[in-house]
């Protein structure tokens, strides 16, 4: 049995049709559910993760956004992500204002928080996320890959156990953004050897 808090309840009218379609979603399908319906309970609720969280108030499906805790939980991961970046001699050199890492910092949060489920801002201010395209300037090979999964990992460890959700569920979660980084930052590298 999977409970979750109350405060994991389906945000429907704002997450509709705001996944972001980009092409590095990979094979994942972001959903993860569990199998138990706990209603009678009113701190519980059955809940099943999915990245389109239509509204299906019956069977309390959430999107990660919402079970997570909403965009907080992306400013938190991603700030303690480029505080990696910014002590990191293999990742600072490839970003263009290695001063400011702010608006990058910004556009990683809202489009993480937008692929999870939560609200389109960020293609309403970039676009399509194209994100290979939008990585081509920057020469991406393995070591960089790996140091950019090496800090994601950190900040998710770090990150993960602050969401309103149990141990087991917090398990699924880093699982699921684990797999999806993984293949995700796969995606980017445009320099072999
Ligand atoms: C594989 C290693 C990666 C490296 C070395 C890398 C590096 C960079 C750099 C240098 C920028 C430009 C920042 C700026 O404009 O100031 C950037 C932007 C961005 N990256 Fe990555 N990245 C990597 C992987 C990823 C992954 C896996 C994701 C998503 C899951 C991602 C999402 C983004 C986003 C959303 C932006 C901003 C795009 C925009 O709207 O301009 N990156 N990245």
């Amino acid at each position: 049995m999977i409970d979750i808090p109350q405060n994991g309840q389906p945000d429907n009218g704002q997450t509709e049709s705001n996944r972001a379609s980009d092409d590095n979603r990979g094979s994942d399908d972001n959903r993860a559910s569990s199998d138990s319906r706990t209603s009678n309970s009113p701190l519980t609720t059955r809940v099943e993760f999915t990245g389109t969280a239509e509204p299906d108030s019956d069977q309390h499906r959430v999107s990660v956004f919402t079970a997570v805790g909403g965009q907080v939980f992306f400013d938190r991961l991603v700030e303690r992500f480029y505080a990696l970046v910014a002590a990191d001699e293999v990742l600072l050199p490839l970003y263009p204002d290695q001063v400011n890492l702010g608006p990058a910092r910004e556009r990683l949060a809202l489009f993480l928080a937008q692929y999870w489920g939560g609200p389109g801002t960020y293609s309403e201010m970039r676009g399509h996320p194209r994100l290979r395209g939008r990585h081509v300037p920057f020469a991406i090979g393995q070591a960089e890959r790996d140091h950019w999964m090496a800090a994601m990992t950190v900040a998710l460890a770090e990150t993960v156990p602050e969401c309103p959700l149990d141990a087991e569920l917090q398990a699924v979660i880093t699982q699921r953004m684990t797999e999806h980084f993984n293949t995700a930052a796969d995606h980017m590298v445009n320099q072999t050897g």
